[in-house]
């Protein structure tokens, strides 16, 4: 990123269920109470590519024949978080807000990693900057599932049992290497996650008093 004057960026990440979209919110809204200028986004993000991968979700099975391969969706996903850096996550951090990203980079990994060779995933992310801070809401794979059925909505491509144990597991390897990453405990209520979460960015000294 070429800007000097920059805001942080924040990934939160967590299996489906995992409540990174609730988090992303409040903990927006926290930072923006505090006088920062802070802009949520998503991936996949609202964008074309972002829209087809939304489809493309919705209606085919993981595994399954007939839809596209992991190996394209891998591709779709790490094109959309190039068109995500360019349209907006590089453009708010040179105005000096700060990005919370409804996921990012370690998704893929996980997500396709559970499909195909991590190198792979690795290479077609590579030009994709790290995020100042990662943060993983980390849920048991039964809690995640729970909180699924509850709020309904469309079956999508990854969301069934077995795919999401081994998202849990991923993200809980992973975690142990993936630089500038925080594990949170998302099994507590909303409120105590995003305090969690807060406390975590106030270690960081990026805040001022
Ligand atoms: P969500 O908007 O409910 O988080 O759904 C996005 C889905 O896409 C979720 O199952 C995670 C998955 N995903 C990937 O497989 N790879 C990725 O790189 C990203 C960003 C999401």
């Amino acid at each position: 990123m070429k800007s000097t004057r920059r805001g942080k960026f924040i990934a939160l990440e967590g299996a489906d269920g995992s409540g990174t979209t609730t988090q992303a919110t409040r903990v927006a809204k926290s930072l923006g109470a505090r006088g920062l200028s802070v802009v949520v986004t998503c991936e996949p993000t609202a964008g074309n590519i972002g829209a087809l991968l939304r489809h493309l979700l919705a209606t085919t099975k993981a595994g399954a024949s007939g839809g596209p391969s992991a190996a394209e969706v891998g591709l779709l996903f790490a094109a959309d978080r190039l068109d995500h850096l360019r349209r907006e996550i590089e453009p708010a951090l040179a105005g000096g807000a700060w990005v919370i990203s409804d996921r990012y980079v370690l998704s893929s990994l996980v997500y396709q990693g559970v499909e195909l060779p991590l190198w792979w995933v690795r290479a077609i992310n590579r030009t994709a900057p790290p995020p100042d801070l990662t943060l993983l809401i980390d849920v048991p794979e039964i809690v995640a599932r729970k909180r699924r059925a509850g709020r309904g909505g469309t079956h999508e491509r990854f969301d069934h049992a077995a795919f999401q144990k081994q998202v849990v597991l991923r993200y809980r390897r992973l975690s142990k290497t993936f630089p500038r990453l925080q594990v949170v405990d998302g099994t507590r209520n909303p409120d105590d996650v995003t305090a969690d979460i807060l406390r975590v960015i106030a270690r960081r000294r990026w805040l001022a008093r």
